[in-house]
């Protein structure tokens, strides 16, 4: 058992605190927010994460979890501290380190001698260094060991991310501190997941590489769709076709309205940001970041002419189904949803919303939308609905009675939610990415 002192309790904190201490370890989740620990130690969690709330509660129980703002004294009892804290985007894309670097000089003063610190928040290649003389002029004389850990922890999914781990990866220059590091996470080495034990660069650099490298694959299936749509193809089992090729690998293939979140779009643009400054631009993940932002706008465009069709937009209504970046999170960060509406408001168009988790997220950062308790409230009088997350609810949906709601008939399903045939039955005029349109029974 060791004694960790998580700094930042929000999605990787508190779900990475949480696991750790599920591991067998005592962890101590320090937050600035004293709202956020005080709702944290009553119990409520400030994220709908699958499975967290039950884990924590458990955890805190067994009194291997704690919540403080008390910064100095769970750094003072800790072996390892991590620090999970934001680093957030600039205008140019490239991240903001201050409260990385924030964190590091809080800790610094209060660090045990031979603790460990470790950056387990996104970072680019370099900071870790950055952080070791920051921390070293803070405190001077002291040798504190400073290694990355990046995570790989998919929202909806992140405690089995980290409790099934593809490997663990530990960027540092210290024996000590890299074997003290597989100590913390030493029962995933009994189960032989492998460790990745490289330099500081080279595993901040394997953070960026992955994310990006999975939204390429999201952006190259979505350009593919748009063939697909041209020739009468099926983007899906084009996907299944080439998903089949190890090399090439199933996940990360499925067509949608563009990736969002609070990961890839941030990651990519750091990634360009990063490459340019280094004299190595990355074009294709440039090319990747426009195309992405161009794919959501271009959802717009299709529904504008869906309308054009039927109503002129000052009087059209939409329907907007899904306001999450995924299922099973509530989390709307870069959302399509989130460039969709504002574009149909400034047309004029009235929008109405469902979706089952994020409506109270989403109602903070959208005006006059009309929330819908439910789909069907959402397609009432609409001209044309957009399906732009792919909620497990959304595929029980009686696709008649949603034809009876609307005023128009057209579905422009972004995520293959609803079932073809059933919707052109029920008289829809059905649309799916990278689909052929859907054929009219005979
Ligand atoms: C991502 C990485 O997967 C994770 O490893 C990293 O640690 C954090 O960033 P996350 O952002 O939570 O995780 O979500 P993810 O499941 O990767 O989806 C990101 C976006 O891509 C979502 O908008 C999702 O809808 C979209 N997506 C994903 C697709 O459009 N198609 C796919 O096949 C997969």
């Amino acid at each position: 058992m060791m004694r960790v002192a998580m700094i930042g309790g929000g999605y990787v904190g508190l779900t990475t605190g949480a696991c750790l201490a599920d591991l067998g370890h005592e962890v101590v989740c320090v937050d600035k927010d004293p709202r956020r620990i005080a709702d944290l130690d009553r119990g409520k969690i400030p994220i709908y994460e699958p499975g967290l709330q039950p884990l924590v509660a458990r955890l805190k129980k067994l009194e291997r979890l704690s919540f403080t703002s008390d910064l100095p004294s769970a750094t003072r009892a800790a072996d390892v501290v991590f620090i999970a804290v934001g680093t957030p985007s600039r205008a140019d894309g490239s991240i903001d380190l201050a409260q990385v670097e924030a964190a590091a000089l809080e800790v610094a003063p209060h660090l045990a001698d031979d603790a460990l610190v470790v950056i387990k928040s996104t970072v680019v290649p370099g900071t870790c260094r950055r952080i070791a003389d920051l921390i070293a002029g803070a405190v001077p004389g002291r040798s504190i060991s400073v290694v990355s850990n990046p995570e790989f922890l998919r929202e909806g999914s992140a405690i089995v991310d980290f409790m099934q781990p593809d490997r663990i990866v530990i960027g540092g220059r210290n024996a000590a501190g890299i074997s003290r590091l597989r100590k913390l996470y030493s029962p995933f080495g009994k189960r032989n997941v492998p460790f990745v034990v490289t330099t500081p660069e080279n595993a901040e650099l394997i953070k960026y590489a992955a994310n990006a490298f999975l939204a390429l694959k999201i952006g190259y299936i979505n350009d593919i769709a748009n063939l697909c749509e041209q020739i009468g193809g099926d983007v899906r089992a084009v996907a299944h076709g080439i998903g089949l090729d190890p090399r090439i690998g199933s996940s990360f293939l499925a067509a949608g309205p563009g990736f969002g979140g609070s990961c890839f779009p941030k990651d990519t643009r750091a990634l360009a940001a990063f490459g340019r400054e280094a004299g190595a631009p990355q074009p294709l993940i440039e090319l990747l970041i426009a195309r992405n932002e161009d794919r959501m706008r271009g959802i717009v465009r299709r529904i504008l002419e869906k309308i054009g069709q039927r109503a002129a937009a000052r009087d059209a209504t939409v329907a907007v189904f899904g306001l999450a970046f995924k299922a099973n999170t509530d989390d709307v960060r870069e959302a399509a949803g989130l460039t969709v509406i504002p574009m149909l408001q400034q047309a004029g168009i009235r929008v109405r919303a469902h979706d089952p988790e994020a409506m109270v997220t989403a109602s903070q950062l959208l005006a006059d939308v009309e929330w819908c308790d439910c789909p069907y409230g959402a397609a009432r009088e609409a001209d044309v609905i957009v399906v732009l997350t792919e909620w497990p609810s959304f595929r029980d949906i009686d696709v008649n009675r949603l034809a009876g709601s609307m005023r128009g008939q057209s579905v422009l399903d972004y995520r293959h939610v609803f079932n073809p045939s059933s919707a052109v039955s029920a008289g829809l005029d059905y649309w799916a990415v990278g689909a052929a349109p859907a054929a009219v029974p005979a």
